[in-house]
């Protein structure tokens, strides 16, 4: 049961945050980036594999588990967790969602989130930073290492459009995110472990603004000792809940 203090403060909140990891997909299939992964991707730490320096020393290895992850979201469809943060921003004033995910699932449930790590389906030049347009949509894959294409520009390889370990998030996304998070009266955090800065940022720069900080997720996190409400339960489950109990009519 959704917390009565939370129901009164969602039905009167004019901004809305809803910032997402890696969590939110899962009960789409995609696995996080601490789950342990099956076949060839077992030997290796995905922390590992996300780097520039993993990319300069092994691009076959790098683009081909990207490849292996960017399958899997083709094949996959958005949950009701997902859906439920769409529905979310048709019920309150002003919702912003920021994500933290390189897929597109929530995209594909209606909504238009601010992306801080980039994107699977924007690759681009390692050596020009030449895009390399829309790879097709259900890419041959690859539990393998994989050779990156060449760049049509350069011949350099194409990596992956997304934010590596050590590379800076886009500024605009990041300031934008900033913004929200300062000014909303509620905040979201779901399906993040929140230890991957800056963007764990976020939920602490809310709460420290006056936000009651809302976290969705199974385990604890870093963010528990912060968080107004833990709910702890599974973002397909937790969310379409959270949305009857506040919205239906017979509970108000
Ligand atoms: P993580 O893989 O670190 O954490 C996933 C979180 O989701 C964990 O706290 C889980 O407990 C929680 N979780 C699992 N299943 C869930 C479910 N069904 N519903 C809700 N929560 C669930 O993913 P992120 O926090 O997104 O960065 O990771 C942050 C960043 O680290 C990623 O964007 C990526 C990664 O390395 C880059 O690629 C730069």
């Amino acid at each position: 049961m959704t917390p009565s203090e939370l129901l009164a403060r969602l039905r009167s909140a004019s901004r809305v945050v809803v910032f997402t990891g890696a969590g939110v997909s899962a009960e789409s299939g995609i696995p996080t980036f601490r789950d342990a992964l099956t076949g060839l991707w077992s030997k290796f730490d995905p922390m590992q594999l996300a780097t520039a320096e993993a990319f300069r020393r092994d691009p076959a290895l790098v683009w081909g588990w990207y490849e292996w992850r960017r399958a899997k979201v083709a094949g996959a469809k958005p949950n009701a967790g997902h859906f439920a943060i769409a529905k979310m921003a048709s019920l309150v004033p002003l919702l912003t969602l920021i994500t933290q995910n390189v897929d597109d699932l929530h995209e594909r449930a209606g909504s238009d989130p601010i992306r801080l790590h980039g994107s699977l389906f924007a690759p681009r030049c390692f050596d020009c930073g030449e895009g390399h347009g829309v790879l097709p949509a259900s890419p041959i894959v690859a539990d393998e290492p994989l050779e990156p294409p060449a760049c049509a520009r350069c011949a350099g390889k194409i990596r992956p459009g997304v934010v590596w370990f050590g590379e800076a998030l886009p500024g605009e996304a990041l300031d934008a995110a900033f913004d929200a998070a300062r000014s909303c009266d509620v905040l979201f955090s779901v399906g993040t472990s929140s230890v991957v800065y800056p963007a764990a940022e976020i939920p602490v720069i809310a709460a420290r603004s006056g936000a009651a900080v809302v976290q969705v997720n199974p385990d604890r996190t870093p963010l528990d000792e912060m968080a107004r409400f833990n709910l702890r339960g599974s973002a397909a489950s937790v969310l379409p809940q959270l949305l009857r109990e506040t919205w239906s009519e017979e509970n108000r």
